[in-house]
């Protein structure tokens, strides 16, 4: 079990090697494969950093999750729930997580394999850019997760903080230099990014490289003040 910081997510030794994983929030449902554990009473699913950029983050050493049982989160670019899944299992019951896809064919594979079996997931299908569209949030959330993969990613997630997220809250951006601009170094692209969130009103805490579980990407945890 971790600290507070990462209060939810757990460290199991699988075969010798030490995985993370979280507690299975839709008993014996698995949503991208991923392989279940029970011990002693409690099912586990293990968590995979290839999938997910939040688990490459976490065993990277991202510093805090920033949600809890019981948080609020914005998920921009849920795709079919691989990651949401995970942090709907953090959040629990009380918790909330509204999953924005822009694709109805992918909203359709995330109702079946989660939203159907989790009650604290919210599905809103449609534009990330279009934020004035989400009719089924209300009030602020604490964190924003964005991973769009999109040129103006950036100032979608922005724009959505400003709507959505409260003062002292905080947004994790999953930053692809490739979707960006491949010409240039992913490096400056970063520096860039950085830039742009500082520029806003954001305090970037940290910048986690991915490798090597995603090459040429990055998350960054900022929070804004
Ligand atoms: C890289 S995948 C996300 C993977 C997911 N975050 C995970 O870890 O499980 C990007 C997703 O963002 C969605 N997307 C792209 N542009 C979007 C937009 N403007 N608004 C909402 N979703 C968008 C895509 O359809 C795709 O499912």
């Amino acid at each position: 079990m971790e600290g507070d910081r990462l209060k939810g997510v757990h460290r199991l030794t699988i075969d010798g090697e030490e995985r993370i994983a979280t507690v299975n929030l839709a008993p014996e449902v698995k949503v991208y494969g991923e392989r279940l554990i029970v011990e002693e009473g409690i099912e586990y699913r293990l968590w995979d950093p290839f999938r997910s950029k939040l688990a490459a983050a976490i065993i990277k050493g991202l510093k805090t999750l920033s949600f809890k049982e019981g948080s609020r989160v914005l998920y921009l670019g849920a795709s079919t729930g691989t990651t949401a899944s995970h942090i709907s299992d953090i959040l629990g019951v009380r918790g909330t997580i509204f999953c924005v896809e822009i694709s109805p064919r992918v909203a359709r594979e995330l109702m079946e394999r989660c939203v159907k079996h989790r009650k604290n997931m919210i599905p809103i299908i449609e534009d990330a850019r279009k934020h004035e569209n989400y009719y089924s949030i209300f009030g602020h959330v604490g964190v924003v997760y964005c991973d769009i993969a999109q040129p103006d990613q950036t100032d979608i997630a922005i724009s959505n903080c400003k709507h959505f997220l409260k003062k002292g809250g905080s947004l994790l951006l999953a930053v692809k230099s490739r979707s960006i601009d491949v010409t240039k170094k992913p490096s400056k692209i970063f520096k860039e990014e950085e830039k742009k969130l500082e520029g806003s009103g954001f305090k970037v805490e940290q910048i986690i490289a991915l490798e090597p579980f995603d090459k040429d990407h990055v998350l960054m945890y900022a929070v804004f003040t």
